[in-house]
């Protein structure tokens, strides 16, 4: 499918010649990929897909600055990640990025409504404002009169679906999910997807999506794969 925007916007994220490699006990170093080159514009939805164990929660934490990597560069809108030291990424991050996390990544000792409401309050914009969007995407993922429930009192499509509006809820202009529809029924999955989609293009942010789903994959721009070499059109 072509995406216009794609074609006459600069890119919000670019990554170059990206290589992440382990080194093991006794030195040897085994790479997970390299080569991986792709751009993602503002507005743009991308699927990742690829074998399991390939690397893909791999490369959306180097796209976030979770992790590190051994060659190549990750930019957002020119901004080179390995500039930043810890701090400076995890303030960037902070304001620019939604992350869905493959194991929800929720807070154990605060309940449905906090963990939802947590990007504002580290950005300090939990204002009477910040507290209706809290309440719009609490019912936005079905999670409506369950806020004073803690992580450990709900399902596993639960969590997922408070890790999918916490990562929304400050309207971050990149937002990576990993599996977002893993733990759901269909019907969830899509209104979901809806979700994820309505969100990116009201505040024309990009989506990178890692997902073994086809059905999800159909709805992006473009589809990637990734392998060991590298990542090419699927
Ligand atoms: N500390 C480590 N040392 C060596 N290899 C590691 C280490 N951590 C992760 N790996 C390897 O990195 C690879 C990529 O893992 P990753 O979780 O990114 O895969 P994935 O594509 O997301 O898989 P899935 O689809 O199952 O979620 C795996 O083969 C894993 O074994
Ligand atoms: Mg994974």
């Amino acid at each position: 499918m072509t995406n216009p925007i794609r074609d006459n916007a600069t890119a919000l994220l670019q990554v170059q010649g990206l290589a992440r490699r382990y080194r093991n006990d006794s030195g040897t170093e085994t790479a997970v990929f390299e080569h991986v080159d792709c751009s993602v514009a503002r507005g743009e939805f991308v699927a990742i897909v690829g074998d399991s164990g390939v690397g893909k929660s791999t490369l959306l934490n180097c796209l976030a600055g979770l992790d590190e990597w051994q060659q190549g560069r990750v930019l957002h809108e020119g901004l080179d990640l390995s500039a930043l030291d810890e701090t400076g990424r995890a303030l960037w991050r902070r304001s620019h990025v939604g992350f869905v996390f493959q194991a929800f990544h929720v807070l154990h000792h605060l309940d449905v409504w906090h963990n939802v409401a947590l990007p504002l309050m580290l950005l300090q914009r939990l204002d009477a404002q910040g507290r209706q969007r809290v309440e719009q995407l609490l019912q936005a993922v079905g999670l409506q009169g369950l806020g004073q429930r803690l992580p450990w009192q709900l399902s596993g499509g639960q969590l997922q679906r408070v890790a999918i509006a916490r990562a929304l809820v400050h309207s971050p202009a990149l937002l990576l999910a990993d599996e977002p529809t893993g733990n759901l029924d269909p019907g969830t999955a899509a209104q979901v997807m809806e979700l994820l989609l309505h969100q990116t293009r009201a505040h024309q942010a990009a989506l990178v999506l890692v997902t073994h789903s086809m059905e999800a994959a159909r709805r992006a721009d473009r589809v990637l794969r990734l392998t060991a070499q590298g990542m090419r059109p699927a």
